[in-house]
This record gives structure tokens, sequence and C-alpha cells, in this order.
């Protein structure tokens, strides 16, 4: 129900069942216009009409597989695709074999179709790809390529006619995959390999070895590379067809053979089969002696050569060629053949092995294709899609017996489409509960008659003749037709029909088949029926010394005196395969592809309307329609009705809650078209194609908002989608973050179970490495545990000393272990000149530090000691230093500690250097570039610059908020009068007290040690 709906109306209709106007005349016109659209594909309901192109079409490639797969037949452009897939998809679906039956006249496009159908069923199976269906899939479609070669031949209908009717199962798989095939054969054209019509050729295969052989190949077969040489192959005229390339061709022949397994040495014999029949067709004859006219072979040579490619002897080959042996009332006479008897034996003898041939490569192929030694398992149930793809019907200048089987072939063909069309329909309004119309057609039993009928039809009459003792002739038969078919309206001979001038006395019959009349030349028909080879040329092929050829001629087996049955007659044997071939397809569900010739030059652009006219009646595609159009044109499953057109009502989108049928009756009432439509058991009918042009306009108008819907859907589902792994993933991190965390303060937990108890509070332990995130938090909690430890420590020491801890620690933390006594056990009392221990007067110092604190303001002293210190002069003196809350004074306790200077204020301090060692030597830097170079010193001798140190530091610290800049080395520096100084520590006697003196240059401290 497609083509229009899709393809805009400028190609006309995709169905002819959508015309009009059903009549010839509007049938051509759709037709014409959509060839020369290029639409070569329209459709009768689920018939495919095909019109050949004659040009290639790009309209195969996989984004048109891709456009057909799994599509319903109506849903896309007319196709030979959408067909192909509903073969598949029926046997698939309904787990039932189908057939596609492909028909046409020669050079219609039958065996390209069938080429077709198979790539395209090729493309859409075996999605899991597995090897040995692939396998498969490249036999079938090579084995193409070998049946070609030795079984079609240039004609003047068709550069490429299919000689043998081809009828291929394809075997499937449960799963849908193919897994191998079986290859029908019918009757092989065989006399066109002695004899062809002007403009014809003889098979391909011949002109691929002449052409396609290698020198060596050639030079061993005794051949020469020039079609012209010889007899069998050169009676067409031109050997050449531009359409065809031998050479390439005899290339992909034996590629094929070797993908189809073809034993190399099997492939060999085979073209030199093809080669033996062409120096057959050579061999010449001439009389012995003038009296007997008794054959002799010409070219002793050439004999030779033909024995040595059949491997036979010479004796052998020359006795079969020129001599009958027959038994006789139990005697075996020899008797020899007369020239022309000898020529008639040549010639059947190279007919027969070339045919014999063929059915080998064919039964080799199934041997190939056969499903049960494919390697794919066999389970389940097993379905074939059968492809025929027979030679198309035909009428030549001079038809003889075998366009006579061929064109009763196509009489049986049309025969089972009109029963099986019309048998369809038929049932299917029966089984709908549907009024069925009759519809007048055309039917061509007659014919059929005409020819199969038991005892009076044509063929019983050929083989009555056939069989009667005594020379019987062609002339003989004739007369038996006339005698017994003068009243059948659709046969005519000159007997019969005396002034028709056309038919040729005593040659000439005439048959009105289906698709025009055949004037059947008569002579032959007999010999071809009888279809007879002497059998000495079988014993002489049996006994050849090449496997393959011995295995060709079983029957050769049989010695002369074994009487033989009379074996089947030629026509026979093709009305039963005929027979059975359409009982096969019977069984089957059937499709159909028509296919038709649009001109008789090949040509890609012309649209001979006459001859085109004349197929579409023969082909009874008119009533194919109208059978079609007499009850409904269109019919679909309730289920698939509504789905279809549920958008196109309020009541039935989205979803309908009832029962499929009672939805589609909601969108016909709602569309009003109750008067065109008939309700089916389970299909709705409708019966003019307006109402659903109608139908499908409707749904047009509401796609885009069904797309847009769709898309709003999928986006927001996509979105939604999106949303939901991002939460996943957040929660996921999450989880496994609080994991990490938890099972790292597990370890800490653990790790630190027991630090109340431990001697150092825990800090030996060693902090696990933590997880990235948990870093920051960890440092936290490394500095709460230090202060815990902190407090585990101080919580032992009484309050009023903290202070003095503090000092130490400011100390501790400046020094950087650069000292190594720096009084840290010592209690640190600072004012030590406040102190009778230190300082015997300390009256004047507590009245001196009384008035200079009313002067200068500060409120508390920090430190106080005795000291030596050293000016610029080099001049030692003893001082007291005093280090209050705003600055440094130093004081002369000879002088009632009379300040040597102002006070000196921190600020002026940048920074102080001390020594290492145990002595006590304290540069305290100034900015004004004359330092306070001091030795402390005390009655006690103890060690204080550590306390000094502590003090400047905790008072940067907590004033400046820096560190004190405190430099401790063996060689301080110090600057007296703006110039630098290097101080020496020497040692001296241990009862003096520190003393400094000049040194050189510089200035020696000298440090009783003890
Ligand atoms: N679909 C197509 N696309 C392109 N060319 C085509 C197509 N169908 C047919 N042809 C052309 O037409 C020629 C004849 O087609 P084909 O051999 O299929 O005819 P046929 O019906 O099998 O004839 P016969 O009965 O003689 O075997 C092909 O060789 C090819 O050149
Ligand atoms: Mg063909």
């Amino acid at each position: 129900m497609a083509g229009s709906v899709h393809e805009g109306p400028e190609f006309g209709v995709g169905d002819f069942v959508l015309l009009h106007d059903i009549s010839l005349d509007a049938f051509m016109e759709n037709l014409q216009l959509r060839y020369e659209k290029n639409k070569i594909y329209s459709y009768i309901g689920e018939v495919v009409v095909s019109v050949n192109p004659y040009k290639t079409m790009d309209i195969y490639n996989q984004s048109y597989v891709d456009q057909y797969k799994g599509r319903e037949i109506y849903e896309r452009p007319p196709h030979i695709f959408a067909l192909a897939d509903s073969a598949y998809k029926t046997m698939k679906r309904k787990a039932k074999d189908t057939c596609i039956v492909i028909s046409g006249e020669s050079g219609s496009g039958k065996t390209e179709a069938s080429k077709i159908i198979m790539r395209y069923i090729t493309a859409v199976t075996n999605i899991g790809g597995r090897q040995e269906v692939e396998r498969v899939k490249d036999v079938l479609i090579k084995s193409n390529v070998i049946l070609e070669a030795f079984g079609n031949a240039k004609t003047n209908r068709n550069d490429n006619s299919s000689r043998f009717g081809k009828y291929m199962d394809i075997n499937f798989d449960f799963k849908g995959d193919p897994i191998g095939g079986h290859i029908n054969n019918y009757l092989l054209e065989k006399s066109r390999v002695v004899y062809q019509q002007k403009g014809e050729r003889n098979f391909h295969a011949f002109y691929q070895l002449i052409t396609g052989a290698t020198d060596p190949k050639l030079a061993e077969m005794k051949l020469v590379r020039n079609p012209d040489k010889y007899h069998y192959i050169r009676q067409g005229g031109d050997s050449k067809c531009p359409t065809i390339n031998d050479q390439n061709d005899y290339r992909s022949v034996m590629h094929a053979m070797k993908t189809l397994g073809f034993a190399f040495k099997h492939a060999e014999t085979l073209w030199k089969i093809v080669a033996a029949v062409l120096i057959l067709g050579n061999i010449e004859y001439e009389a012995q002696d003038d009296v007997h006219d008794l054959a002799e072979v010409k070219d002793k040579q050439m004999l030779a050569n033909l024995a040595g490619l059949i491997e036979v002897t010479n004796d052998d080959l020359n006795k079969a060629l020129t001599h009958r042996v027959i038994a006789a009332g139990g005697n075996v006479v020899d008797k020899g053949l007369t020239v022309s008897d000898a020529y008639y034996a040549r010639d059947a003898f190279a007919k027969a092995i070339y045919d014999r041939m063929f059915t080998w490569i064919v039964k080799r192929i199934n041997e190939a294709i056969d499903p049960k030694s494919s390697g794919v398992e066999f389970v389940g149930k097993n379905t074939v899609i059968g492809v025929l793809d027979i030679y198309g019907f035909e009428i030549f200048d001079n038809n003889s017996f075998e366009q006579f089987c061929i064109n009763y072939c196509n009489e049986k063909l049309q025969q089972l489409f009109i029963e099986l069309v019309l048998k369809q329909e038929q049932e299917e309004y029966m089984r709908e509960g549907i009024e069925w119309q009759h519809v007048d057609y055309f039917n061509n039993k007659v014919i059929v008659d005409l020819v199969e009928v038991p005892h009076k039809g044509i063929l019983a009459i050929l083989d009555e003749a056939c069989l009667s003792v005594g020379k019987v002739t062609d002339e003989m038969f004739l007369t038996a037709m006339s005698q017994k078919l003068g009243s059948n309206d659709r046969y005519t001979c000159r007997q019969t029909n005396p002034s028709d001038k056309t038919l040729e006395h005593k040659r000439d019959f005439r048959i009105k088949h289906y698709a025009g009349d055949v004037t059947y030349s008569v002579i032959g028909f007999i010999d071809k029926n009888r279809d007879t080879l002497f059998q000495d040329f079988k014993r002489l092929l049996y006994n050849s010394e090449d496997e393959l050829i011995k295995m060709m001629w079983p029957e050769g087996k049989l010695s002369i005196t074994e009487t033989t049955r009379r074996p089947a007659t030629a026509g026979f044997n093709f009305k039963n395969s005929i027979i059975a071939l359409v009982d096969r397809l019977a069984t089957k569900e059937p499709h159909y592809v028509r296919c038709i010739k649009p001109n008789e030059i090949k040509s890609p652009s012309k649209f001979d309307e006459t001859r085109c006219r004349h197929q579409v009646m023969y082909l009874g595609l008119l009533e194919n329609v109208r059978v079609r159009r007499a009850g409904f044109a269109f019919r679909a499953q309730y289920e698939r009705f509504l789905l279809r057109y549920k958008m196109v009502t309020k009541y039935t989108w989205p979803n309908y809650k009832g029962s499929a049928f009672d939805g589609v009756k909601v969108i016909i009432k709602h569309m009003g078209f109750e008067k065109d439509v008939k309700y089916g058991k389970s299909k709705i009918f409708i019966r003019s194609p307006q109402t659903l042009f109608a139908l499908e306009e409707a749904r047009d108008r509401f796609m885009p908002n069904i797309i847009l819907f769709i898309q709003k859907m999928w986006r927001g589902g996509n979105a939604r989608r999106r949303a939901r792994k991002m939460r996943a993933i957040y929660l996921i991190m999450a989880r496994f973050r609080r994991y990490k965390l938890r099972s790292y303060i597990k370890q800490i937990v653990e790790k630190f179970k027991t630090v109340r108890t431990m001697r150092d509070y825990g800090k030996s332990i060693k902090w696990p490495t933590p997880p990235k995130v948990l870093s920051g938090w960890v440092t936290e909690l490394q500095k709460a545990h230090n202060r815990w430890r902190a407090h585990m420590i101080l919580r032992k020491v009484p309050k009023p000393d903290w202070p003095m801890l503090q000092l130490k620690c400011a100390t501790h933390t400046v020094l950087r272990g650069q000292r190594s006594d720096w009084g840290m056990r010592r209690r640190w009392d600072g004012n030590y000149l406040e102190m009778a221990k230190d300082n015997p007067s300390t009256l004047d110092f507590v009245s001196k530090i009384g008035s200079l604190k009313s002067h200068d303001g500060f409120t508390r002293i920090l430190f106080s000691s005795f000291c030596k210190k050293v000016n610029k002069h080099n001049q030692c003196a003893d001082r007291a230093i005093v280090v209050t809350d705003k600055g440094i004074y130093k004081l002369d306790p000879k002088k009632k500690y009379k300040p040597m200077r102002a006070i000196i204020p921190f600020q002026q301090v940048h920074g102080m250097t001390i020594s290492p060692d145990a002595d006590q030597l304290a540069v305290i830097h100034l900015t004004d570039g004359n330092d306070l170079v001091l030795c402390l010193h005390t009655p006690s001798k103890e060690e204080r610059v550590g306390e000094l140190v502590g003090i400047l530091a905790r008072y940067w610290q907590k004033v400046f908020h820096r560190d004190l800049e405190l430099t401790v080395t063996k060689q301080p520096k110090c600057s007296l009068g703006r110039k630098s100084r290097q101080i020496a520590v020497k040692s001296t006697a241990a009862n003096g007290g520190p003393t400094f003196k000049k040194d050189g240059a510089q200035l020696a401290l000298f440090w009783p040690s003890t």
C-alpha cells in the first residue's frame, strides 16, 4: 500500500491497486511514468512488478537494505527488497516455507532479481557473525558464478540468458540464518552446444576458456586462442559481446570453484571437457571409399588430441566416432556409420558430454551447499525460502523442442500464479467471513492441458510417436497431432487450417500461448524427445582414465548385450519435473516478482509501449489488479491498523483501552468511512484507495507532532537517565569516601587506643597516610592531638610555671637544636639582679629601676643579669643588662646602676648571635651598627643565654608576630662602630671570670672552661 504515499504524486502510484481507473491505458501510463522517473519497481498488492532498467541503479546499497529491513511492505516505496524481506519475515514469523517466483520473458531481469534477493537475504542475516554461516552465504552467492558460466549464453534476447531453469531452496536455521541450500535444474538447452542462431553464442564457458586460460594451459589442451577456429562456437557470427568480459569471468569461475571446494583436478577436467567439445566440433569425416560412404575421421592428429583430453585410447575413440555396435537377437553387430550419421553421432556426443557435465556441476554445488554438511548445528525447525528463476517465455524465428518445453513451463507457472493469487484472495475472504465477488480472468488451463494431458496432449502424442517401431519421422508426429488436436482452438497447423500461409506444410504447428502465438518447427522433435546416446559413447567415457569422466558415465559399465529398458523421453522427464516443481511451490507461501522487458534493444531509456502492453496483458497484471480491487484495495489486521492510525482521533491516541477491533471502529466512525469498509474476523477491509489515502493524509498531519512528542520524550528520558546515572555516581563516590573515611578513622582509633597510657602520649605513633580528601582534616586532627598532648604534659606543671615553659618553648623553637646546653632543666627566674644570690646590692638596683620605670614607662623586668661587655675600643667592662617590656638597658653596677645609655627599644634590635658552646656570649645586633656584645657572667656560672634568647624570642612572637633572627655559630660576628668584627671564643683558666680582649684585628672572648 505504498507508492504514492512515500514518493509523491509525480511518480504516479506505487501500487497499481490505487489507480483511479482500472484500465490497460491507465496501467500503462502509470508504468511508463514510473519507469521514466527511474522507479523500476511497483506493486500490485504484494506482487512486485519490475521493469528492467538496463542500467546500474544505486538502489541496492546498505542504506537501502537498512531502509527495508524488518519493515512492512507498505511502509516504504516499492522495492524488491521489501518483497525479499516479506518472504524472509513470513518464513521467520510463521516458521513456514516461502518461495519467490520470478517470471517474465527472456531478458526481463529474472536472474538479476534472484541475485538481488539473495544478496539482500545474506545482508540481513547472521547478525551474530557466525563463521560457518558467512561461509554458507559466500558459497551460495558464488555458486551463481559457476552456474552462469556453464548454463548461460548470449542470445538475441539477452546477453546473459539463462539456458536452464533454476529453482533454489535456501535453508535457514531456527534463528533465521542461512545454513545451506539445494538447487534443482531444469532442462539445459543443450542443442546450443552444437548450434547457435545468427547473433547468438554458445555457453559462456567456451569463450571463457579460450580467452582466459593461460598460454601453456591452452597449448596443453591443444587449443588456439581464437574462437573463430572452432565450428561449435562460431556459427552465431561475432564471438565477442561488449557487455561480457570472458577473461575476467574465467578467473571468477576458477575462484568460485575454489570457494566451493571443487578439487583442483576436477576443475581441470571440467575445462578439459569444454576443450574436448570444441575439438569434437572440428572433427570432420570423409568417405572411406566411393561405394559405401562409410565415414572416416579426416584428421588423425585431431583425433589423438581429443583422445588425450578425455583420456581414452585413439582406437576406442575412433571406433566410437565412426561405428555403431548393436546387439540384435543375441548377436553383436558392428556397423560402420555413413558420413552423415557420423556427423549426427558426433553432435549427439558433444551435447551429451556437456549436458552430463552440467548436471554433475549442479550436483557438486549441491554437495557444497548441503545444509547437513555446512557445519552449522541443526536444531529446532528448519525452513526454506525457494527462489525460482526459470527461463522466460520465448519466441524465436525458429522455435524447436526446447522453446516448446520452456513455454510449456511458463504456462504452468502462470497457472500456478492464477490459482494461488485467486485462491489466496478467495480463501482470505472466506476466512474473514466477507462476501466474495467473482472476477473474470483468462485461465490458461486449456493450454496447459493441450500440452500435458495424458493420451491426448502434445507430449503424449510425441511419446507415442517415439515409441512406435520402425522409422518414425517428425512429419508423422505432426500428422498425428493434426488428427488428434484438430478441434482444439489453441492449436493450428497447415493441415487443420490450409489457408494459413504463414505455416509451412509438413513442418510447422502453432500454439496460442497465454503470452502470444508461437510457431514451432517440428523438425528434431522426435530426436530431441528420444534423447538417446549410443551405448558406444557411454562405454567409451566409462573407460576413460580420468576419474571424474568415468564417474559421470556409470551406465557405460553395462555390456552391450545387457538389454536395458527404454529410457524415459526428455518430454516426459521435463513434464514430471515441472509438475513436481509446481507442487513444491504450491506448498509454500508464494511471493511474486513479475519482470517486464521495456524494449528489445537493451536500452536504458526506451519504453516500447507496444512490447510492454503485450507483456502486461499476457502476464495478466491487469486482472491481478482487478482481482485485488474487486474486493478491497486494502486490508490490515486490526492490531496493525490501530497501531498505524491511532493518532488520527483523540479517543484512540495514545492508547486505546478497549479491543483493537473497537479501536478500529472508533477511527473509521470518526473519519466517516463506515460505508467504505467491511469488518472481517481479524482484519479490516477497505474498498477504495481514496479512503486509505485520506487515512494516510490524516496520519501525515499528525506525524510531525508525534515526532516532536517522541523526540521530547526521548530527550527527557535520556536526560533523566543521565541524571540518574550522575546521582548514582555521586552516591557511590560519597559512599566510597565515607567508607575510606571510616576505615581510616578505624585505623586511627585502633592506633591511638592506648595513647593515654603511653609515656609520650602517642607522639611516637606514625600516622597512617590519610586518603587525599582527608589530608586537611587529618592535619587538624594532628593539631588537636598535639594540643591534647601538650595539655597532658602541662597538666603536671603548676600554673605559675607556665610563662617559664612558654619561654623555654620559644628558645627551643629558634635554637632548632643548634646549642646543646641552653638551661632547659634549670628554673628560669628572669630578674636575677633582684635576687640576693646574684646581687649583693639589690636595694640600689631596685631603687634605680623604680626611677627608670617612672621615667621610661615600662611595667615589667623580663630579665636582668651581670655581664661583661666590650666596646668599639676593645675595652671590656662589668655591666648589668636589663630587659624590660619596653627595651633593653645597659647599667653600670659600680655606679649604682646608672644607665650607660638611654633605653634601647626593641625596634632597634634586628637579631642576635650566640655560639653553640657553653660560653655565655650574646651579641645583640642593633640597627645603629654598634651591637651589644656581652658575655653573661654570674656567680653561679649558670647557663643563661638560653633564657635571654627565650625572652627575646617570646617577645618577638607576641609583639612582632615573627621569629627572632638568631644566629648560632662558632665564628660569631658583631658590628662595633659600624665595623664588622669577628669574635673568637677561647678558653682560659677556670678560676677567673670571662673577659674580652683585642685579638689582632678581631675580638676574643676568653671563657673560663671548667
Ligand atoms: N535490476 C537491474 N539493474 C540493472 N540491470 C538489470 C537489472 N535487471 C536486469 N538488468 C539487465 O538486464 C540483463 C538481463 O537480465 P537477466 O539476465 O536477469 O534476464 P532474465 O530474465 O534472467 O532472462 P533469461 O530468461 O534470458 O535468463 C542483465 O544482464 C542486466 O544487464
Ligand atoms: Mg536468466
